[in-house]
């Protein structure tokens, strides 16, 4: 099957000030001639100045994370519904970083996800195992169960791009090898199939962890990789920008 137009999204993390918003003019100068989709999820204090900045570039900026109601007394929370009104267009859930630090587990990950379809964001839900599960052999049924419990009913490649990103990858430098990333990329559309049918051929599955513009090429011309999410290397407009030229 030919490839799908594949995403490159940067995650800046609890990274970026007002200065930051440099790197995105140095990213909007350079995705003219891009092959991909192109996003960043900057912390929410710039998301506004981000997407103002972005206006008529092909940028997509997104959020981090959603609380799954629309308004409410969750102080700090931040709604889907506001990062849509700040014009985000995208919001990253599930990251394995909200899972471990803030012991979110599927169920409210689902619904986060659904926030985010509320507000009409397409969402980049995060999958991975760590360390341990892939020691014992369990990585397929980490990642069928993280699909089953967290994936809302109604999935389409209009509102959902999967990440699958091994915990022990994530800002380590430890990249996964290809096979095994092919492999979990396979298991991935074959649940996503046996639930969405057909529809889940064109959902873009994107790998993260420690993607770099020395091992972006190989990573993006795999089989099933539909795109990057990327944390540290996003920081860095020169980085991220030849992360995006490596996408087939
Ligand atoms: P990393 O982070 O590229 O710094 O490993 C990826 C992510 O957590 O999304």
């Amino acid at each position: 099957m030919a490839k799908l137009r594949q995403l490159v999204a940067g995650n800046w993390k609890m990274n970026g000030t007002a200065a930051s918003l440099a790197e995105i003019d140095a990213v909007m100068a350079g995705i003219g001639n891009a092959r991909c989709d192109v996003a960043i999820c900057p912390p929410a204090t710039l998301i506004a100045q981000a997407v103002w900045k972005s206006k008529g570039s092909a940028l997509m900026i997104g959020g981090q994370d959603c609380h799954p109601k629309a308004s409410g007394a969750h102080t700090g929370d931040v709604s889907a519904e506001m990062i849509a009104d700040a014009g985000g267009k995208l919001v990253i859930v599930g990251h394995s970083e909200r899972r471990a630090d803030h012991g979110e587990g599927d169920a409210l990950v689902r619904a986060k996800a659904e926030a985010g379809w509320r507000a009409g964001l397409l969402v980049v839900l995060c999958i991975g195992e760590t360390e341990a599960q892939r020691k014992s052999g369990e990585t397929n049924a980490v990642l069928s169960g993280q699909l089953a419990g967290s994936v809302p009913d109604g999935a389409t490649a209009q509102n959902l791009v999967v990440a699958y990103e091994p915990v022990w990858a994530i800002g380590t430098g430890l990249t996964a090898s290809s096979d095994d990333i092919a492999a979990a990329h396979a298991h991935i559309r074959a649940r996503l199939a046996e639930r969405f049918g057909d529809g889940a051929k064109a959902i873009r599955i994107l790998y993260g962890g420690s993607v770099k513009p020395g091992n972006a090429a190989e990573i993006l011309g795999l089989d099933d990789v539909d795109g990057a999410l990327v944390g540290g290397a996003s920081l860095k407009a020169a980085d991220f920008l030849a992360i995006v030229a490596a996408a087939v």
